[in-house]
């Protein structure tokens, strides 16, 4: 069986990048990651790849005059290693045009809202302070406009009364590390498609049929 060939972009803690190394590390899985490029060289995630036997990158964004440079090294980094699919997993530049262009439906990002809700930094923090009873995470194919993007996997999880920015984020984030390597064993099966309307559909997809009611009293 041949796997896909993923490159994860990162730019810090690197939890998601774990989800998607444990993921991976199960020969059965579809999916493999053949590099891990980072935009900062102190980045933690690049210790979890090491550790993993991962082969990684660094990419100092500072050393570049402008974006576009930057992001055609790493594009050609990524070529040079094989890359047939893109997973940003917290990689906190804004990315250029060109670059989005080029890896169109070949490159995915995990945010941590239910998109199109919430789009952008500080999620939980205007999750609470809009009263949102739910907030969730969502893993999308990229787009040119920040955090837009056909949606593969989405998951909810309640707002609790007494949450702070921290306590929902940490409830989410559990979720995160679900939702990624799903979406990538997904995509990996070959069974996400592109519909005319920009939308991901799903071969052979089941939803769960739940009902969630927040608050209850
Ligand atoms: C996650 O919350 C992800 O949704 C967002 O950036 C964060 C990255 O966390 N895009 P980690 O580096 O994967 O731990």
């Amino acid at each position: 069986m041949s796997r896909l060939k993923l490159a994860v972009m990162i730019s810090g803690r690197g939890s998601n990048l774990q989800a998607l190394i444990d993921a991976t590390s199960d020969p059965a899985f579809p999916a493999e990651i053949i590099l891990v490029l980072s935009n900062r060289p102190g980045a933690k995630g690049l210790e979890r790849a090491a550790k993993a036997g991962i082969p990684t990158h660094v990419i100092d964004h500072k050393e570049f005059a402008d974006r576009a440079t930057f992001d055609r090294e790493m594009t050609a980094a990524m070529e040079a290693a094989g890359t047939e699919l893109v997973c940003l997993a917290g990689f906190m530049r804004l990315l250029s045009d060109e670059f989005v262009d080029h890896w169109r439906d070949r490159m995915i990002n995990i945010h941590p809202s239910l998109l199109p809700a919430f789009k952008g930094l500080e999620v939980q923090e205007r999750v609470l302070a809009r009263g949102a009873r739910f907030a969730g995470c969502t893993v999308h194919y990229v787009r040119k406009e920040m955090d837009t993007g056909p949606i593969i996997v989405q998951a909810v999880v309640p707002v609790h009364p007494d949450d702070t920015p921290d306590s929902l984020a940490e409830r989410v984030l559990a979720r995160e590390h679900d939702i990624y390597p799903l979406a990538v064993r997904l995509i990996a099966e070959g069974r996400v498609t592109i519909d005319e309307n920009d939308r991901a559909v799903i071969a052979g997809a089941v939803a769960q049929e739940n009902t969630l009611l927040n608050p209850v009293g």
